[in-house]
């Protein structure tokens, strides 16, 4: 068979129904985790002024320079699909005046998110994230509070084994002195580094720590770690981060590695990993950018938040094993004959009203084969329909399970289901 002549762009990719279903219970586990936690949905255009990633993500990182999906539209304005989820919201909660007044905003979003990057195993050029974004807080409990949601995340779609690795990358102000010193300690080995790791030397030398070319690792190992090097507030704020984390019982390794790939952060920078993935193994990853509302405009807030990717995600509970339950039907309406069968969609309709799955077969076929794809369906019952019992108003119900079998009233038809489905009639 020659290939289908149009196919998904590359790094992107079709979820079809079976899939779907792993894709809703990973997004109801996502929801659910977040609304006991006391956020609120958020909801933000595809597409932004380009304006909002170039000066909230940062023009020194991958994103803005080589990723971005930008063009200009009609009106001649420069728009940008949705590259990351954190600078849209804030630029949100500014415009609907948000943000200033005293309280907390919690909000979480599922979005997807578009980045031209090199497609490999892990790596799309649509992704889509489960991400939350707590507000207006300063102290390290919000840290804590964002991470450990996060977790519970995972937890709740049966990810128990990831590893959360937490580093501190400063402030403005200890960074820059930082910056100098780590420049200084890899100047004289500049001509080793690759050609992107001499642009970040000069640009952002952080990022040579998430470099994965091994040359590069083998030079930044031995580097002076921005946690030895932070300010009396920073160090007080990352201390206060793992009280807190502890006090939750929280489980994390201290790794200077994670400098993540967005220039608004401050202060607390989190990843979190699994062994399932390949190079790309970070399940979510998130931190503090306490200096972005100002940067996109807003009165200074302090923010924190992290971003999952649910393809990563289903990949790992892919590999554990753990899903949804089997999607199946409670029944399967079956026609005997041609004259039935005008009745099995009325009687579809019916049952759905009163709450059962149920679906029949538009195809005309024949009652056995109609029986085969109930039994393909999962349907845990049948309802045959045959001329005899329409005219008598019945139907037979048949427990798929036990293969016991009756005939019943079709007025009680969605009742009896119920019923035998509680304590389920054995055959005699
Ligand atoms: P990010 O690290 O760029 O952060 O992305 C967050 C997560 O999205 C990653 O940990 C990964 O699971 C997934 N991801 C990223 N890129 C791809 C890709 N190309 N293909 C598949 N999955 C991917 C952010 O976007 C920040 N906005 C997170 C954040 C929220 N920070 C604070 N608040």
């Amino acid at each position: 068979m020659s290939a289908p002549r149009y196919q998904a762009p590359r790094g992107t990719h079709d979820v079809l129904p079976q899939e779907a279903a792993r894709w809703q219970w990973a997004e109801d586990a996502f929801r659910d985790t977040c609304r006991r936690a006391g956020f609120g949905e958020i909801r933000t255009p595809t597409f932004e002024d380009t304006e909002v990633f170039a000066r909230g993500v940062g023009d020194t990182t991958d994103i803005v320079t080589k990723q971005m999906y930008t063009f200009e539209d009609r009106g001649g304005r420069s728009v940008t699909l949705c590259a990351e989820g954190t600078a849209p919201v804030i630029r949100a909660l500014i415009q609907h005046g948000a943000l200033g007044a005293s309280g907390v905003q919690k909000v979480f979003y599922l979005t997807p998110i578009f980045r031209y990057e090199r497609p490999q195993a892990g790596r799309l050029r649509e992704h889509h994230q489960a991400g939350l974004e707590v507000v207006g807080a300063a102290g390290p409990e919000a840290d804590a509070e964002v991470i450990a949601v996060g977790m519970s995340y995972l937890a709740a779609v049966g990810i128990t084994d990831a590893a959360l690795r937490l580093n501190s990358i400063g402030d403005a102000v200890c960074r820059a002195a930082y910056r100098d010193r780590l420049r200084d300690f890899l100047r004289p080995q500049f001509e080793e580094l690759c050609p992107d790791c001499q642009v970040r030397f000069e640009r952002n030398p952080l990022r040579i720590f998430d470099c994965k070319v091994p040359r590069c690792r083998g030079l930044i190992a031995g580097a002076p770690a921005m946690v030895d090097h932070l300010c009396a507030d920073c160090r007080a704020h990352f201390d206060g981060v793992q009280a807190a984390l502890r006090a939750r019982g929280i489980v994390f390794t201290l790794d200077p590695n994670v400098v993540r790939g967005l220039d608004y952060y401050t202060r607390t920078a989190f990843e979190v990993t699994h062994g399932a993935l390949g190079a790309q193994d970070a399940l979510l990853g998130g931190g503090r950018y306490d200096g972005l509302a100002e940067i996109l405009g807003g009165p200074p807030t302090p923010g924190v938040g992290f971003g999952s990717g649910i393809e990563r995600v289903l990949f790992v509970t892919g590999k554990l094993g753990t899903g949804p339950p089997a999607s199946a039907l409670d029944a399967y309406v079956a026609a005997a004959s041609d004259g039935a069968a005008v009745h099995a969609g009325p009687l579809a309709d019916r049952l759905r009203s009163e709450g059962l799955t149920t679906d029949f077969d538009p195809l005309g076929r024949s009652l056995k084969a109609q029986m085969k794809e109930a039994a393909r369906r999962n349907a845990a019952f049948a309802i045959i329909l045959g001329d005899d019992e329409l005219a008598a108003g019945e139907a037979t119900l048949r427990d798929l399970t036990t293969g016991h079998q009756e005939r019943v009233a079709v007025d009680r038809l969605a009742v009896t289901l119920k019923q035998w489905r509680k304590s389920p009639p054995q055959p005699a």
